[in-house]
């Protein structure tokens, strides 16, 4: 049975999330391609995900002894005049089960194909009464200065909030 990471030390402070992962995860097939993902537990990030630009970001399966995970990013936005094209990006999530509500913070890093910039986010998954998930974050868009002068002007920090997608 599957186990998500206990810490060092001692079981008493790690909850097992085993009944969450007793079942293999059903498959969520997307029409548009017709590739299919596995239906991810509530706030492992694995899955299709979008934003209030319309920005979308692919997940792909969260490693579950290590939190870490691969995805693609598909900005709706720029701040250069390149043509958006999608882009790679990694991180990782919490495993660690506290009291209540599985709710963990994670991050990852988008390497823009596009531009020479490269964006961090930090955030957290909020599930609300209903199942909903909501990942909560602030990110920091770091775009390549010509001179060391530069440097004050080229990050920009803001915040987004992403809903999961069928
Ligand atoms: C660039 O303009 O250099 C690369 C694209 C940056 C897109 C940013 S990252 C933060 C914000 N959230 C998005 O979904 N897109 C923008």
């Amino acid at each position: 049975m599957a186990q998500l990471a206990a810490p060092r030390g001692g079981a008493a402070a790690g909850v097992l999330l085993a009944a969450l992962l007793a079942a293999p995860f059903a498959l969520a097939s997307s029409a548009a391609t017709g590739a299919q993902l596995p239906r991810a537990p509530k706030c492992i990030l694995t899955g299709k995900w979008t934003n209030e630009l319309n920005s979308n970001m692919t997940i792909f399966p969260v490693n579950l002894s290590s939190g870490m995970f691969t995805g693609s990013y598909l900005t709706a936005v720029t701040s250069s005049n390149r043509r958006i094209r999608k882009s790679p990006m990694h991180g990782s999530q919490q495993l660690l089960k506290g009291n209540g509500r599985f709710q963990p913070t994670f991050g990852f890093t988008v390497k823009w194909e596009f531009t020479e910039s490269i964006t961090v986010f930090v955030g957290q998954c909020f599930l609300d009464e209903d199942g909903r998930e909501t990942l909560e974050t602030m990110w920091l868009l770091r775009s390549k200065g010509e001179s060391h002068g530069d440097n004050w002007k080229q990050t920009l920090v803001g915040t987004n909030t992403f809903r999961r997608l069928p």
